[in-house]
């Protein structure tokens, strides 16, 4: 009998997320009932776990004097965060906006002037590769302090063909040089870049389907595109996508962010595995989307952005699960319109601003973000099989973890079975 390599024991409560569809994310009353066991313990074997369930349940013949255990006595043991939509890998910082912001100027003129997106280009282009490696690195560390296990890391501060492979680059080697798992996503349709400005947001487009994305066959699984006004329309978001899906590219977008101009309900159409922000997406259009995409699209919420961007307009997240569409909520770390990682934070929001409660929060930063990433198989989940990635945490119960408003509630991390 192979013995247990780790085990969490006595744990108030461990969150399972388990119970749910195998095939598709957590949508409609799904999203809050799923497992929670009152005394439980999680048993990991190498990097897998292999067994979870209440305390007079977990089988002591598995427990050897090598068996690692870990008292979580009075508190609550999760899965690893799953954090589905980040900028990562970017140069300098906006601190010089924030001023111009707090003195009254919008998100959009601030990008309509040459700064916003347009100054972090500038920034990222003119940094060596090697500081925009310990950048990311720094703030892999940040995010796996906060318990992320799991990360997602978008390209989109080159906007030409040298530095949009290296942003990819730069975010895959981060990947291997600590133990947040990095997945790359290409955002090279992130705005038009200057060199573009004459010949518009459709040679741009068709610039990257001939010259970029046949070089990111097996670095990136997905591609994603800005659809806004002051980035693509729809006509030429939808054009994009529909190229790169041919490529095979899975597709995500940023859209109904600052406007409702269709973006979500076009890419869901065409099989987006996520559609991000969402502030602007209709509860009847959010209801359309589900239906039509058999709950498989995922709603990627962002409610530190409208914070940070001093907007008052939050996605109505629970008209979206009241609609059944499956909803995942994400920092969008990045350095324009929310420079936090405190994805915990994010977890308040959704509870004071979208209407989820403290369950539907908690699934939507683990195993919907790891749908929304095409990961569920492996994370987002203390169920066997999966990665032994989880968390344990300060606090005594679920409820207990979008109240500390602000707080990191992570005592102790465990990636792929390895105490951090
Ligand atoms: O997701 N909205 C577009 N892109 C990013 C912000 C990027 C930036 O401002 O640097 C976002 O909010
Ligand atoms: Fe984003």
């Amino acid at each position: 009998m192979l013995p247990y390599t780790l085990v969490i024991q006595h744990a108030a409560q461990v969150l399972t997320l388990a119970g749910g569809p195998a095939d598709r994310p957590l949508a409609g009353p799904d999203l809050h009932n799923w497992t929670i066991i009152e005394r439980g313990y999680v048993a990991c074997r190498g990097d897998k776990i292999v067994a979870v369930g209440p305390m007079d349940e977990l089988d002591l013949a598995h427990i050897t004097p090598e068996t690692r255990l870990l008292d979580a006595s009075g508190r609550v043991v999760m899965p690893g965060l799953v954090e589905c939509h980040t900028h990562l890998v970017f140069g300098g910082n906006r601190a010089h906006e924030f001023e111009r912001k707090l003195r009254g100027e919008s998100y959009l003129d601030i990008l309509a002037s040459g700064g916003g997106i347009l100054s972090t280009v500038r920034a990222t282009r003119a940094a060596p590769e090697a500081e925009l490696l310990a950048n990311a690195l720094h703030h892999l560390d940040g995010f796996l302090r906060y318990g992320v296990t799991t990360l997602e890391a978008k390209s989109g501060y080159g906007l030409d063909r040298d530095t949009e492979l290296r942003l990819v680059r730069v975010a895959r080697e981060a990947g291997r040089r600590q133990p947040v798992r990095v997945v790359p996503t290409f955002l090279g349709a992130h705005v038009v870049p200057p060199e573009f400005k004459e010949a518009g947001p459709r040679a741009y487009v068709d610039f990257i389907l001939r010259e970029v994305l046949s070089d990111l066959k097996g670095e990136a699984a997905y591609v994603d595109i800005f659809c806004e006004a002051g980035a693509f329309l729809l006509d030429v978001a939808q054009y994009f996508l529909t190229q790169a899906h041919k490529m095979g590219f899975g597709l995500k977008i940023h859209a109904e962010q600052l406007h409702d101009l269709g973006g979500c309900e076009m890419a869901a159409e065409l099989g987006a595995t996520s559609i991000d922000h969402c502030d602007y997406l209709t509860p009847d259009a959010a209801g359309r989307i589900a239906r039509r995409s058999q709950g498989r699209t995922v709603a990627v919420l962002l409610p530190l952005v409208p914070l940070f961007l001093r907007q008052d307009k939050y996605a109505p997240g629970r008209a979206f699960i009241d609609q059944g569409l499956p909803v995942a909520v994400s920092t969008d770390f990045n350095p324009g319109s929310c420079p936090s990682k405190n994805l915990w934070l994010a977890m308040s929001l959704a509870c004071l601003k979208m209407g989820f409660t403290p369950q539907e929060a908690v699934a939507a930063a683990t195993l919907n973000a790891a749908w929304a990433l095409g990961h569920a198989a492996d994370c987002g989940s203390l169920e066997p099989g999966k990665r032994a990635d989880l968390l344990l945490l300060n606090v005594g119960s679920v409820a207990e973890i979008p109240y500390w408003l602000g707080e990191n509630p992570v005592r102790e991390v465990i990636v792929g079975g390895e105490l951090q």
